[in-house]
């Protein structure tokens, strides 16, 4: 995935453009670049491989770039290496044009030859710079930028959020597929963006351009069309933050700052769907009706994959019907077969991953009520879904993902407890004892998080390790996947999630001195099987180490703090989160960008 900013206006074009990719950094950062319209109405353009300060430096030592008109781009590379030559924007062959790109052209090779063929050279392997080529080629033959827009669109298969300078036009163009892209209206002064935290210091008022429209952006607003070239619409929104979210105020990471923003997180999205103690969702139109189902399907990807797990096993506790979650890349695939009233549960931060959209896109084809638990609102998979049920987490800037799960469990178990109400399976009383201990949970996991501390003794002593198993049965088990992730991702280490009971069947064969089994035991009807899973990865000479709750004699370890056993998943992630942070930390690692990562994965 990759972060596309514009601007047009009165006020000189780079520090604005500079300001909104360093917003966009998360997105994508193997390679920047910009290009300025400048008063003579020359597009100049400076790329630079590598980070965007190597942009910053290369901007700084080159020739002023003036104008008030431009466009930025920082990348994560699908086609072609992260090099100064595949670095956006991309130019056509004569000039006339300049692109900066999200997304994947499938038929991009086709495009290509047909270009070729016409005399066409290139000089990246990129499939943004065909579209650079074949909208010239269409201005050639005498059509407007529009008209050549449209033609793209419908000869372009895949995805694209594309921002166009076109020579002797001084406006932006814009056109959208599958990828997102928001156009921001200042005073006189446009902003556009792959995503809003890129000027929410600048502006509250964004316009969400709809799937299959484009448009074209003067200082003085935005004119949206249909690929036919119908004046359309586009979804306003009115951003409340105040863009602080993607500002590490005063913490050395984004990511060790949203940690510490779970709980609030948590605390928010309780709110947002508790009405008199009671699991409320008539505000999106999720009613009784529709949390009755025969059996529910979550999907999705990575780390949202693993809150949906947590949320199958709760749901079919207190629900007792049938829940099961699957990898968004497999179900959009395997045909599957959805009962005639089936739950789809599409959970995703950004809302935008392309597998999950695909996935809730399959589900919706086969006839399913959707929902979409999404913490971006606007998002391709919330204005998609049936019932669009916002995590309240804010802006998440760190790649790795922490406060949006913390805020996704929270959804789940809400949606769990209306799911289990609607099927009357829990009286009043009981329904009530939940959300009590739910409204808990924020304090309960400030409490975890104020001994840090202990975490980061604990990573410090282990940062050189270099096998980690994490083991767990039941909504432990989940956690495990999840803590797996966080230190695979941040700190490069590798690690196995493994349901406990698993383990001696084979895998139990990589236990050796120096291997760190970390055992979740939150879950009392199998936490003394899994401390005997412990006890035989100790016999082999791995070190054990355990995140459970004080018991007698209990010692090591970290202790948390009593909780409902269903919603345990929301305390004991945090001490795993804390050790992915403080290990990367400790190893000298960039754990808000890691390498090859990116925020959101809006490509297959
Ligand atoms: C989580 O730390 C990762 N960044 C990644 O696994 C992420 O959860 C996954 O790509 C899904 O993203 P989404 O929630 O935006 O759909």
């Amino acid at each position: 995935m990759c972060g596309i900013v514009g601007y047009i206006g009165k006020k000189r074009a780079v520090p604005i453009l500079l300001e909104g990719m360093r917003k966009l950094e998360y997105r994508g950062y193997d390679s920047a670049g910009i290009a300025v319209r400048g008063a003579d109405g020359n597009i100049a353009v400076v790329k630079a491989c590598g980070k965007l300060a190597n942009l910053e430096a290369r901007v700084e030592q080159g020739a002023p770039l003036e104008g008030g008109c431009g466009v930025g781009h920082t990348r994560w590379a699908t086609h072609g290496e992260p090099t100064e030559a595949n670095a956006h924007p991309h130019r056509s062959m004569r000039g006339a044009v300049t692109v900066v790109h999200n997304g994947i052209l499938e038929n991009y090779r086709e495009m290509r030859e047909e270009l070729r063929a016409k005399g066409y050279t290139f000089l990246s392997d990129t499939d943004t710079e065909v579209a650079a080529d074949f909208l010239e080629d269409l201005l050639l033959q005498g059509l407007s930028p529009l008209r050549a827009i449209s033609r793209f669109m419908h000869t372009a298969r895949g995805s694209y959020a594309l921002a166009i300078l076109f020579e002797g036009h001084g406006t932006i163009f814009l056109a959208r597929k599958d990828s997102p892209l928001v156009v921001g209206k200042g005073e006189g002064e446009m902003f556009i963006a792959s995503d809003v935290p890129a000027f929410l210091s600048r502006t509250k008022e964004f316009y969400c351009m709809g799937n299959m429209q484009m448009a074209e952006v003067s200082a003085e607003g935005a004119a949206f069309y249909d690929a036919e070239g119908v004046p359309a619409s586009c979804e306003r929104i009115l951003e409340t933050g105040d863009g602080a979210a993607a500002e590490k105020e005063g913490f050395e990471h984004f990511m060790i700052k949203e940690i510490g923003e779970e709980p609030r997180a948590v605390e928010n999205t309780l709110h947002a769907y508790l009405k008199d103690g009671k699991p409320d969702f008539s505000e999106i139109g999720l009613t009784g009706e529709f949390l009755r189902a025969d059996e529910v399907v979550a999907v999705a990807c990575g780390s949202a994959y693993h809150a949906a797990v947590v949320f199958q096993y709760v749901a079919e506790k207190l629900a007792r019907v049938p829940v099961r979650t699957e990898l968004a890349s497999e179900f959009r695939y395997r045909d599957p077969i959805l009962k005639k009233n089936t739950l789809v549960v599409a959970v995703s931060q950004s809302g935008e991953t392309a597998d999950t959209l695909a996935a809730l896109r399959e589900a919706k084809a086969r006839g399913a009520k959707t929902v979409a638990v999404v913490n971006v609102r606007g998002s391709s998979a919330a204005r998609e879904a049936d019932f669009p049920l916002y995590t309240c987490a804010g802006p998440e800037i760190a790649v790795a993902t922490t406060k949006a799960y913390g805020a996704q469990l929270a959804a789940g178990y809400l949606l769990a407890l209306g799911m289990a109400h609607a099927w009357g399976r829990l009286s009043d009383s009981e329904l009530s004892r939940y959300t009590e201990e739910l409204l808990a949970l924020p304090a309960k996991m400030e409490s975890v998080l104020s001994r840090a501390e202990e975490v980061r003794t604990f990573a410090k002593a282990h940062a050189s390790v270099r096998d980690v198993f994490m083991i767990g049965r039941g909504i432990d088990y989940a956690v495990c996947l999840e803590g797996a992730l966080k230190l695979k991702e941040v700190a490069y280490v590798h690690t196995e999630a493994y349901a406990a009971g698993e383990l001696k069947h084979g895998a139990i064969s990589l236990i050796e001195n120096g291997v760190l089994v970390v055992g979740v035991l939150t879950q009392s009807g199998v936490a003394a099987k899994t401390r005997s899973n412990l006890e035989e990865t100790k016999a082999r000479g791995g070190k054990a180490v355990t995140v459970s709750f004080a018991e007698e004699g209990e010692e090591g370890g970290f202790l948390l703090p009593p909780v409902e056993e269903l919603f345990a998943a929301s305390l004991s992630v945090l001490p795993l989160q804390l050790f992915a942070y403080y290990v990367g930390v400790e190893r000298g690692l960039d754990t808000d960008k890691p390498r090859n990562l990116a925020k959101s994965v809006t490509v297959e």
